[in-house]
């Protein structure tokens, strides 16, 4: 009966979690002021639309967090463990936070997820927002990290905050047996708006202590997944906007190449937008994906060159082989945040990855397939861009944005992405042409002979 019920569910070894990323609580959130006065996060824009789950111009007020985590527990009470990969505070200037504020904030999210999850394991990224002044995370001991390492002390092994302390990263078993892993790591250290670390070899000799686990990992025949907050690679919304420090994007590279065999997975978030990221090896062949999880934050960045850049809020359920640890498929929810507001609107699936892309599952081979799709063919191209704000943006993916969004998800490497940009630009301006110069040019080749 069982093994029935098994392969009817894909599987004997079906399990599930959740990724949760950048909630970014606005605690000055409130409705009783005039529209210019809704939120500190939304600088001097209008607020125009502000309701009970927030405004697209700010960041998340209390009463979307909570929704977001109950949507959770309502859609999968009982996941495996959660990911949660960090930016809990609002987008404000350092002045009107501190310390303490960022602490608290940290506080009050890790208490929601504890009340409302308090027997689910969970793995949490610090995000670049999770630090006073934001993104200086220092590669040394301080405050918040030995403050934050007692919050989420009964998620932790007492193993896992020696290292948390000294550069907020740890690793632990995953599932709590042995052959699995979690490395959770801090790439806030190599984040270019991080002033402490720049110009550092090995900021907090992270990259040094990765390389070990991962050669051990290797030696002992475990299986790893990594998470973290800002993602290596450059941004899709913006061209050639590069997050990391150029020096440390090439050392990452290397450790994931170096490493791939034993990497099944890696979950990240700092985008606020839904997409991924493509390794190779150096013959070409798909040797991993990074997968970019949705905020829960509707706010629009202000990043400059970014025309419309809001999102709904999404979370998101990872389906993986427990046995092998391939991903199997990604689910996305959201809330329509207009419709929220007006009607008391729901959480509700955004879509099923294999579903939408016609894949089998979401192994490097599936995702390298729907990228090929998503740069050759509008239909895909359009649908990915729609998720990539989570339903917000539904406006035309045009020829700029295609390579955008192509390259980014392609190349995470500095010079093969500017590679990228090159051939799919001349791709989009000599495409239509193409058949025709082919014709030309074997009829005036034909005439040499
Ligand atoms: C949080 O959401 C739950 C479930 O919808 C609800 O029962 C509870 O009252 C909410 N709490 C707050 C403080 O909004
Ligand atoms: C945040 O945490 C503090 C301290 O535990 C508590 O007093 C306060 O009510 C919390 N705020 C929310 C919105 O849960
Ligand atoms: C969200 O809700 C608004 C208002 O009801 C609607 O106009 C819009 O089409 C909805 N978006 C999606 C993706 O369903
Ligand atoms: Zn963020
Ligand atoms: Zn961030």
């Amino acid at each position: 009966m069982s093994i029935f019920i098994c392969v009817i569910t894909h599987g004997c070894h079906a399990g599930n979690f959740w990724h949760l990323t950048d909630m970014h609580w606005d605690p000055t959130y409130k409705l009783d002021d005039n529209p210019g006065l809704v939120c500190e996060s939304s600088g001097n824009r209008p607020a125009g639309n502000a309701g009970e789950f927030g405004d697209y111009a700010c960041d998340s007020p209390w009463h979307l967090i909570n929704s977001s985590i109950y949507a959770m527990k309502d859609i999968l009470p009982d996941p495996d463990f959660i990911v949660w990969t960090g930016d809990d505070t609002p987008h404000v200037p350092n002045e009107k936070l501190s310390e303490e504020a960022v602490l608290s904030i940290i506080g009050n999210l890790t208490q929601i997820i504890k009340q409302v999850f308090p027997d689910t394991k969970v793995y949490s990224a610090l995000g670049n927002h999770d630090y006073h002044p934001k993104s200086q995370l220092p590669p040394v001991p301080n405050d918040i990290y030995y403050k934050v390492a007692d919050m989420w002390q009964s998620w932790m092994d007492p193993a896992s905050r020696n290292t948390f302390i000294r550069g907020g990263y740890y690793t632990e078993k995953l599932l709590n047996r042995a052959g699995y892993r979690m490395l959770v790591l801090n790439t806030n250290l190599y984040y270019d708006q991080n002033k402490v670390t720049l110009g550092m070899e090995d900021p907090a000799e992270q990259f040094g202590w990765a390389d070990q686990v991962l050669t051990e990992a290797a030696t002992n025949k475990e299986k790893v997944y990594i998470i973290g907050h800002v993602p290596p690679g450059f941004f899709e919304k913006k061209r050639s906007k590069l997050w990391f420090d150029p020096v440390f994007n090439d050392k990452f590279i290397q450790l994931i190449q170096k490493h791939h065999q034993v990497i099944l997975g890696q979950f990240f978030g700092h985008h606020h937008t839904d997409s991924f990221r493509m390794f190779y090896s150096s013959d070409g062949s798909p040797i991993g994906t990074m997968f970019l999880s949705p905020s829960v934050t509707p706010w629009k960045t202000t990043l400059p060159g970014v025309v419309d850049g809001a999102n709904n809020p999404g979370i998101r359920v990872f389906e993986y082989d427990t046995q092998t640890l391939l991903v199997k498929d990604v689910v996305t929810y959201y809330l329509n945040l207009t419709r929220a507001n007006a009607a008391r609107g729901q959480w509700e699936k955004e879509y099923r990855l294999t579903e939408s892309f016609r894949v089998p599952d979401a192994s490097p081979a599936s995702m390298h397939h729907i990228l090929d799709r998503v740069a050759n063919d509008n239909c895909y191209l359009q649908k990915y861009y729609e998720f990539n704000s989570v339903s917000y943006d539904l406006t035309e993916c045009n020829k700029d944005c295609r390579v955008d969004h192509v390259c980014a998800a392609r190349e995470v490497d500095f010079y093969r992405y500017e590679h990228c940009l090159e051939k799919e630009v001349a791709i989009c301006i000599y495409g239509g042409l193409l058949p025709v110069l082919t014709v030309a040019l074997s009829l005036l080749l034909a005439n040499q002979y």
